[in-house]
């Protein structure tokens, strides 16, 4: 799959015409004071922070930390009760069609592979010319060609997310939001899913994710953002913030011994 993405970042380089990357059109991400409450509790609160790049972005923390929230909120899923988010000045509302968001729980159509990128094309009205290419280009660069007329949900858990991520993908978002894209999968699975994230961050896409992986938060983080209760503890470099973090909070979360 490494080199399925040299393929997309130099077909990206073609359009292009140079092999720079574009000002990317939906950054920076700015946050402010960001606050949610339900269920008659803060979920979020007074968190703030500044992602100028299109680099991965690690959202990193224990389970009920806020993480699926937070993306939701920054994909406008739900409204925040406090604070505002800023895509390059647009609200999350206003930016959410050049992004795509994968959820934690993902459900594929009763179609095949293939069928469910198509539809994904098709409902968010890319013209009918375009679609035949931009499926087969996406199937490439997620390793899928031999399983694109298997029916989707017969697939191992690996590669239904894997084919989630092209789906995504095939819409060729600016900003990829992928909660916890992982969290059920074994290791060599996990490993196929992270480098269709390294393929897909080589053609220009900025990626945002959450987990509560401290291993994988080391192997993709190009910063983390570390949540606990709700809270934003520390944004940092992912070489700084895994060495030495800042907050004492972050250094048990590392050494495994936060305690709920
Ligand atoms: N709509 C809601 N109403 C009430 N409580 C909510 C709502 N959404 C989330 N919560 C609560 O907010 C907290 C944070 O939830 P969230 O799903 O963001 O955590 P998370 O960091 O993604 O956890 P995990 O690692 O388990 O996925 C949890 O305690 C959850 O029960
Ligand atoms: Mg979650």
């Amino acid at each position: 799959m490494r080199q399925a993405g040299a393929t997309v970042e130099s077909l990206r380089r073609r359009e292009r015409g140079d092999g720079t990357r574009p000002p990317h059109p939906l950054l920076p991400l700015t946050v402010r004071g960001l606050g949610f409450w339900a269920g008659e509790r803060w979920i979020l609160k007074d968190v703030s922070f500044h992602l100028p790049d299109a680099t991965r972005t690690v959202i990193l923390g224990p389970n009920g930390a806020g993480k699926s929230v937070l993306l939701r909120l920054c994909h406008g899923l739900l409204r925040p009760g406090t604070g505002t988010i800023s895509w390059g000045g647009l609200t999350p509302q206003n930016a959410a069609s050049g992004q795509a968001l994968v959820a934690q729980r993902p459900v594929l159509l009763r179609r095949s592979v293939k069928g469910n990128i198509l539809h994904a094309l098709k409902v968010r009205h890319l013209p009918r010319a375009q679609r035949a290419e931009r499926v087969r280009a996406t199937l490439a660069l997620a390793g899928l060609e031999h399983l694109k007329d298997r029916p989707a949900r017969t697939l191992s858990g690996g590669e239904q997310q894997r084919v989630t991520l092209a789906r995504a993908w095939a819409l060729r978002p600016n900003v990829l939001m992928l909660d916890e894209p992982t969290s059920s999968l074994d290791p060599g699975a996990t490993r196929g899913v992270e480098e269709l994230i390294r393929a897909v961050d080589a053609a220009g896409t900025k990626i945002i994710m959450t987990t509560h992986d401290i291993s994988q938060g080391r192997r993709l983080a190009n910063d983390v953002l570390f949540l606990h209760q709700g809270r934003l503890i520390e944004h940092a470099p992912a070489g700084e913030f895994f060495a030495a973090p800042s907050a004492p909070a972050a250094a048990q979360f590392i050494r495994g011994e936060l305690p709920f």
